[in-house]
């Protein structure tokens, strides 16, 4: 199995670059070769729409998963996907 690398940017400082940072290292990580997996838990969903996504709906991002009433069900309502069941 390769070597898995975690990388966290953080920062309580809004509009400091983050999700700037994460897209460019991702796809400078990519671009040489390297298996790439970007998570976003902003409820801004901003990482999604840099790399060219449709903005989410806020049901179908991580800031659910993270909610308190989360029941295990996720993703919610997205075509082609089966919901994983409650645990
Ligand atoms: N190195 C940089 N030089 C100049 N502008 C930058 C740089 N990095 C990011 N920006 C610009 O600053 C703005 C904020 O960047 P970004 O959205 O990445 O910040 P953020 O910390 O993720 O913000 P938020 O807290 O709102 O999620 C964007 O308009 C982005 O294009
Ligand atoms: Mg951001």
């Amino acid at each position: 199995m390769k070597k898995q690398v975690k990388i966290a940017l953080m920062s309580n400082a809004g509009g400091s670059g983050k999700t700037t940072l994460a897209v460019n290292i991702g796809y400078e990580l990519a671009h040489a070769g390297h298996f790439v997996c970007l998570f976003g838990f902003d409820p801004n969903a901003s990482l999604t729409m840099f790399v060219g996504l449709d903005e989410p709906e806020p049901e179908q991002t991580l800031d659910r998963v993270l909610s308190k009433n989360f029941d295990g069900s996720w993703p919610a309502g997205v075509k082609g996907l089966k919901k994983s069941r409650p645990v």
